[in-house]
């Protein structure tokens, strides 16, 4: 399905769902109709339709809000159009991978692969960050979730802006709520720095375990960096390293250290 068939298709979803979901047919039952051929009641006075309300407005206050999913933030990221960033995109990026992950993996935008598919860390530096993650026996498929700060791509890859993060940032605190992660890994600076709200460097924070809203936190350098700078390979790849032994907590399992490879880069 292509991106564009895609978002309509997101848009009609999201309209369906607030249809139903904010009571359409109840909203029905006090609105006014103005065509004079229509079939509809007439308009009852002010006085009358008062001594009604309190017993339709209760059963209408009664209605079960209907639960956030993640299903749901999907379909808002495809229509949302709270920065500017929404102008540009081709399609937005909500994230992918596993209902109730052990890990969740942030980055900070999604790149131009990303924005034409609609999915996460899908160029080089995805292919990068799969091997990674694999290095350590983990995946988008099995135990992790993948998402990014702002959820549509930044012009020409630019740094996303505090005012685009911010927009965006009611998605990721429903995804934080709804996937629940044992554990949450950082890649690179500006998700790192956004999320601990810090100016720290990233060369400072790597590798070393914060603390997100009660969650682990463990910032790394992105992938994307590692492509560009050979130099960053070795400490990264210690990084993972802390990952893994902190995720032998949450197994049974005793790693089985010797299987572990460190990824080419
Ligand atoms: N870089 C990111 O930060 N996120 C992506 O999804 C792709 C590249």
């Amino acid at each position: 399905m292509t991106a564009e068939r895609k978002q309509s298709l997101a848009l009609f979803l999201a309209t369906l769902d607030d249809l139903l979901g904010s009571g359409y047919a109840s909203k029905r039952e006090y609105s006014f109709s103005k065509d004079p051929s229509s079939s509809d009641p007439p308009a009852q006075p002010v006085q009358e339709q008062k001594e009604q309300e309190p017993v339709a407005l209760h059963a209408a206050l009664k209605k079960p809000v209907p639960p956030d999913s993640l299903h749901r933030i999907i379909n808002e990221v495809y229509i949302c159009t709270a920065c500017p960033l929404h102008k540009t995109r081709i399609s937005g990026v909500p994230g992918e991978g596993v209902e109730h992950p052990v890990v969740l993996v942030v980055g900070e935008g999604p790149g131009a692969q990303e924005d034409k598919t609609g999915r996460p860390f899908v160029g080089p530096a995805g292919q990068l960050l799969d091997k990674m993650l694999s290095s350590i026996d983990l995946s988008r498929e099995k135990q992790c979730f993948i998402t990014n700060i702002v959820k549509c791509r930044p012009p020409l890859n630019r740094d996303p802006q505090l005012e685009e993060m911010e927009a965006c940032m009611p998605f990721f605190s429903r995804q934080l709520a709804l996937l629940k992660p044992k554990l949450i890994l950082s890649l690179g600076r500006i998700a790192t720095q956004w999320l601990l709200q810090t100016n720290e460097t990233i060369t400072k924070l790597h590798g070393q375990w914060k603390d997100y809203k009660g969650i682990p936190f463990l910032p790394t350098y992105h992938p994307s960096a590692l492509l560009h700078n050979e130099m960053w390979k070795r400490p990264a790849w210690e990084d993972l390293k802390i990952l893994r032994a902190k995720l032998q907590e949450y197994t049974d399992q005793k790693p089985e250290l010797s299987k572990q490879k460190e990824p080419e880069v």
